[in-house]
């Protein structure tokens, strides 16, 4: 599926529907690909208030992962968690961190930027969203 977002608000609204998709539980990890400014950490943002984090994600620069409670359970899901490798070496990194038991805990829906570097510890129903910049505004959104 591709799609034009011609706003935030519709970044907004693609947040919230894949909210609805995950509360009907089609998978529990979402790969966020894109260049740098493509918009990965803004959506998370937006799927974050969506799904009822109340604390606010930041771009994590300097942190890898970061978990959030979500404040009402979502489907079977209690936890959100952000991770970004940009600043990662390699994907044992991450393994170290937890990574394998957090990408088979049902209560976690586990969002990743920059997922090329651990994409073999990445499970089949990984939903994928592909970022690209169209202009300032505007961004085109693939999904698969
Ligand atoms: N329709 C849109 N959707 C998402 N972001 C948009 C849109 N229009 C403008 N922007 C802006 O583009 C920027 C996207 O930055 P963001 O930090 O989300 O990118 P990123 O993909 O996470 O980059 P990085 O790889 O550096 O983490 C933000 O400043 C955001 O406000
Ligand atoms: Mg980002």
């Amino acid at each position: 599926m591709e799609i034009v977002l011609k706003s935030l608000k519709d970044t907004e609204k693609l947040a919230k529907k894949i909210t609805k998709d995950l509360a009907k539980n089609s998978g529990s990890v979402l790969a966020l690909y894109g260049n740098l400014g493509s918009g990965k950490t803004t959506f998370t943002q937006f799927l974050a208030k969506a799904l009822g984090v109340k604390e606010k994600i930041l771009s994590p620069t300097f942190v890898i992962m970061k978990t959030f409670s979500l404040s009402k359970p979502v489907g079977s899901f209690k936890f959100l968690t952000h991770i970004d490798t940009y600043r990662l070496n390699s994907a044992k990194d991450l393994t170290s961190l937890g990574l394998k038991d957090l990408l088979k805990d049902k209560e976690n829906i586990l969002v990743i930027e920059w997922p090329e570097k651990i994409e073999k510890l990445l499970p089949k129903n990984t939903v994928r969203i592909y970022f690209s910049v169209l202009n300032e505004k505007e961004r085109k959104v693939v999904i698969k």
